[in-house]
């Protein structure tokens, strides 16, 4: 009886943390698989040739750093290098770059062994006679396996991107396919540029600078509706809506607020002008109708309200301050009296007592006139 109930006490403490641990696992695996397909994933991405061949030059180029300052092992170095040519150039440095090759590239790691393999004899013949004088990328990837070709060309037959050699896409744009085999040459202008060749200014530019080498276009002033001329609100050809064209100074802010043919907000707002158009803000609730924020700013009060010192003041709060002080000064003459009284009877706690009394007042005036302070707007205490 005593083994069932250990069982019983063990299946039911044990099994939930089993299924919850199993739920652990299960999640753990799933974060790995996730990991693991990612990485599959990416080695398995297949990039465009010129960009892949890239890749790889940019792979062997670190084999290169990395091997730069290894020597023949062990043996007698020296020996070596005589006999054997300096490592440098040495067969043994490029299967030590090789074995590591692809490796480490985060994209197209498959691609990239693969085409290590079909590129073989063009890294060998490029890694024992042409090291010193030729670029890797362009003998392997521009004139060996034709996947590239030189900056500012483009397509099958390398042609020339527009404007080269020196003002290719007017220095303004990109050209497509600079670089590879593939695209049309066609110009990518930069923003504010347009043309066959991003050779002149878009619309919302004007022409800052020209010469037979470059344009230069520069945006509008803000206050242009579309093109413009010039630099400054001067230069628009119209004007943006809240704007209007003056003779003198081109396009000006119109101040909505003053003008005369109609009232731009509603009642209880007030109007406040900006740069091309305006806004209409709420009164402050003290007020009915006014001309800016805030309870002096007011044309009249609202209800519940009324004028003092200038300003629009809530009656009942007003009312309600006034009992507060009044009871104050109650409070204080209530002690004051009770002092007086201790007094005639005895001296000495009267003494103690007036004492307590005194700062007592001193203090609590003291806090009440800072925290005023700090309130804002005092309440007119004086005129009561
Ligand atoms: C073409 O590419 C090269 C480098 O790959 C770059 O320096 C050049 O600015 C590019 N030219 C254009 C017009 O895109």
């Amino acid at each position: 009886m005593k083994e069932a109930t250990g069982c019983i006490f063990i299946i039911v403490c044990i099994l939930p943390l089993l299924t919850t641990a199993e739920v652990d696992v299960e999640k753990i695996s799933k974060k790995v698989t996730d990991k693991y397909v990612e990485k599959q994933i990416s080695k398995s991405t297949i990039l465009p040739p010129c960009q892949a061949c890239k890749a790889l030059v940019g792979s062997f180029t670190k084999g290169m750093d990395r091997t730069a300052r290894n020597k023949f092992d062990g043996g007698d170095t020296a020996w070596e290098e005589q006999n054997m040519g300096s490592y440098r150039n040495s067969e043994v440095r490029l299967v030590e770059i090789q074995e590591k090759l692809c490796q480490e590239l985060e994209k197209g790691e498959d691609q990239c062994h693969k085409l290590v393999e079909e590129a073989e004899t063009y890294i060998e013949e490029w890694w024992f006679k042409m090291q010193q004088d030729t670029d890797l990328h362009d003998y392997l990837c521009i004139e060996s396996l034709k996947s590239c070709c030189p900056s500012d060309h483009y397509g099958p037959e390398c042609t020339p991107c527009p404007g080269y050699p020196d003002r290719v896409c007017s220095n303004n744009g990109r050209c497509k396919g600079n670089g590879t085999r593939k695209g049309n040459g066609a110009c990518a202008c930069d923003a504010g540029y347009t043309g066959p060749e991003c050779g002149s200014c878009a619309n919302g530019y004007y022409q800052a600078y020209k010469d037979e080498k470059v344009v230069l276009c520069s945006p509008c002033h803000v206050s242009c509706q579309g093109s413009c001329t010039q630099a400054g609100s001067k230069g628009c050809l119209a004007c943006k809506a809240g704007y209007s064209m003056d003779v003198e100074q081109g396009c000006v802010d119109i101040n909505e607020c003053v003008a005369e043919d109609r009232e731009p907000c509603g009642t209880n707002q007030f109007c406040v002008n900006n740069e091309g158009s305006f806004s209409c803000l709420d009164c402050d609730r003290a007020c009915n109708g006014c001309d800016g924020d805030g309870p002096d700013n007011c044309f009249a009060c609202a209800k519940g309200y009324f004028l003092n010192d200038n300003m629009c003041q809530d009656e009942a709060q007003y009312s309600r301050d006034r009992h507060v002080v009044v009871a104050r000064y109650a409070v204080y003459a209530g002690l004051t009296v009770a002092t007086c009284i201790i007094f005639q009877n005895n001296q000495k706690v009267a003494y103690g007592i007036g004492l307590a009394v005194a700062l007592y007042i001193t203090a609590s005036e003291h806090f009440i006139s800072q925290s005023n302070q700090n309130a804002g707007p005092k309440l007119p205490l004086n005129d009561m």
